[in-house]
């Protein structure tokens, strides 16, 4: 038998009432076809606001002894000022995409059968969002000077790399050659000149070794429109971390709700273990009520299956959640409601 060595990351708000549910049914759905040890880590904005640590070098050791993954959501109250300056954002959940070199941010979206969108019909949404994960405006590059006076000077340097890129572009091309072969460049290339150039010329030379993909280029601004008037023409977007964040919730708002949208933060070389995560933050304006639909984070568990190269199990996920999404109907139901209806179809 397999067996998964997981390290699970609650975090804060919503983030520590989905994960639950998502271990819960990941272990049901494995059964005895393998073995699953779970450890728990409490980082996150609560526990830094209790205990001062946000990660150490030694937490990031300690996960990378782990085959995988599994994160919550981290992130507190935005108005408490011992939280401001993004510091358990960067502190911990891009320390980790960096440290674990998680250059691809895989964000898959669909509407399943049944699922009632505001603006578009199953079967048209069936694509995915492959976002650089460690570069881009992400990096930190950046500074302020006179900060407070009228003279304050702010800049995020955009970092792009020939390396960042171009192993980027590759392995969507090769996710593009597995579906269906349909490739979407989105960048600002009118305005960000100098990363549109080095992105449009690696894709272009990429495009080259695989002439059976076709591919085409939007603005990101253009882009928006046509994910909400014709979803239906995108199979794989390539694009930089702050696009791929912004595209990536509007393409849970389109396919049913931001609580279905998973991602997975992969390590393609294996070299560290990789992350899966609801696309949602911690929603503290639910957070503590069970109302959070803990369906982004069971469905993450398919998208970690999948890279453990475990499909059976990842399907057996995803046909229950697909059979539930389609029976939805009625009043709203509980976290917990939900991950038991999802685990009794299993
Ligand atoms: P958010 O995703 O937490 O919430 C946006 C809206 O979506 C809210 O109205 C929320 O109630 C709703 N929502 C989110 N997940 C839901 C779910 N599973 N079911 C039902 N409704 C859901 O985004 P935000 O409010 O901008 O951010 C809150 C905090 O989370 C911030 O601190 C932010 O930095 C952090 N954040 C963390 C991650 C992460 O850990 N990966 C991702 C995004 C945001
Ligand atoms: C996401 C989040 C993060 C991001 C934040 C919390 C740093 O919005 O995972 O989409 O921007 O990548
Ligand atoms: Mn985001």
């Amino acid at each position: 038998t397999r067996s998964i060595d997981l390290a699970v990351i609650p975090g804060d708000g919503i983030g520590r009432e989905v994960v639950p549910e998502a271990v819960e049914t990941l272990r049901a759905a494995l059964g005895a076809d393998a073995a699953i040890t779970t450890t728990n880590y409490p980082f996150g904005a609560t526990h830094y606001l209790e205990s001062g640590e946000i990660l150490s070098d030694d937490d990031l050791a300690a996960l990378a002894a782990h085959d995988a993954i599994l994160l919550g959501a981290v992130g507190g109250d935005p108005r408490d000022p011992r939280l401001a300056g993004g510091i358990i954002e960067r502190g911990l959940l891009l320390r980790l995409r960096f440290a674990f070199d998680h250059y691809v941010n895989l964000r898959p979206t669909r509407v399943f059968p049944g699922v009632v969108s505001p603006l578009v019909r199953p079967g048209d949404v069936d694509f995915v969002v492959v976002r650089e994960g460690t570069e881009g405006p992400y990096v930190g590059n950046g500074g302020a000077i006179r900060i407070g006076t009228p003279a304050e000077i702010a800049t995020e340097v955009s970092l792009n790399t020939a390396y960042g890129v171009e192993r980027l572009v590759r392995y969507a091309f090769e996710v593009a050659e597995r579906r269906r072969k349909r490739l979407t460049l989105v960048h600002k290339t009118n305005v960000l000149t100098n990363a549109g150039a080095l992105w449009t010329r690696l894709v272009r030379a990429e495009a080259e070794r695989h002439p059976d993909v076709e591919w085409d280029y939007l603005h990101v601004d253009a882009a928006t429109i046509f994910l909400v008037t014709d979803p239906a023409r995108f199979d794989v977007i390539v694009t930089d971390n702050l696009f791929g964040d912004i595209l990536t919730d509007l393409a849970g708002a389109i396919s049913g709700g931001i609580g279905l949208a998973a991602s997975g933060n992969i390590n393609p070389d294996g070299a560290f273990p990789s992350m899966f995560e609801p696309v949602h933050g911690s929603a503290p304006d639910i957070a503590g009520q069970q109302k959070a639909d803990p369906t982004a984070a069971i469905l993450s568990t398919v998208l970690l299956l999948d890279h453990l190269g475990m499909p059976e199990p990842a399907r057996r996920i995803e046909a229950a959640v697909a059979t539930d999404l389609a029976d939805r109907a009625g009043a709203p139901r509980s976290t917990g409601d939900v991950g038991d209806a999802i685990r009794s179809r299993l």
